[in-house]
């Protein structure tokens, strides 16, 4: 499978390329945010929501709530699964009715909660680079082929925006 992989040097970065990655969503998709406790994917899902027209600074991390939606230029409905007790919660949520909807969903720590998430999904697992350090490596991943040609159009994106030393694509 076809990966990209970017690299950021700090939040600002991670937020520009949740910007970017914003414009390829349409009404209906999901993105799986993989990664460990403060890595960032709070931060992206921040910029796929001013992407979508949605003030960032408004968007938080859904932790005790499972999710928060917003209205930008399409709803953006904001998962977070870390707290999740029993499965049991995640099917009380009426988590289809968001999934089947008519905006973006952006779930943190959707690898929990895999068995229900749709079977077509933008994956993007975030890891550190160094520890301590402001440098992500996040890789990005089509599960299923509505994600195909956003993952290759994303790359050529970075490429012509001159990012092209700081993402690779490829074979993972
Ligand atoms: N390259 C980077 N990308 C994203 N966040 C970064 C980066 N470097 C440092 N950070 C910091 O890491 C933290 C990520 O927090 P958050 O997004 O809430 O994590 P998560 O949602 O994965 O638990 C923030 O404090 C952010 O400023
Ligand atoms: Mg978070």
């Amino acid at each position: 499978m076809k990966a990209l992989t970017v690299l950021t040097q700090g939040p600002s970065e991670t937020l520009a390329l949740g910007r970017r990655i914003a414009r390829w969503l349409k009404p209906g998709d999901t993105v799986n945010l993989v990664g460990e406790l403060g890595v960032g994917k709070t931060v992206l899902a921040k910029g796929i929501a001013a992407g979508l027209g949605i003030d960032p600074a408004t968007v938080t991390s859904p932790t005790f709530s499972l999710i928060h939606e917003y209205t930008g230029s399409m709803p953006l409905f904001h998962f977070d699964a870390y707290r999740l007790q029993r499965l049991e919660e995640w099917e009380d949520l009426g988590y289809e009715e968001y999934f089947r909807g008519n905006g973006v969903s952006v779930v943190e720590w959707g690898d929990l909660v895999e068995v229900y998430l749709p079977t077509e999904y933008l994956e993007i697992e975030i890891n550190r680079e160094t520890v301590p350090g402001d440098k992500r490596a996040i890789q990005i991943k089509a599960v299923g082929c509505r994600f195909d040609p956003v993952v290759r159009e994303l790359g050529r994106e970075l490429e012509h925006a001159g990012l092209g030393d700081r993402y690779s694509y490829g074979n993972r």
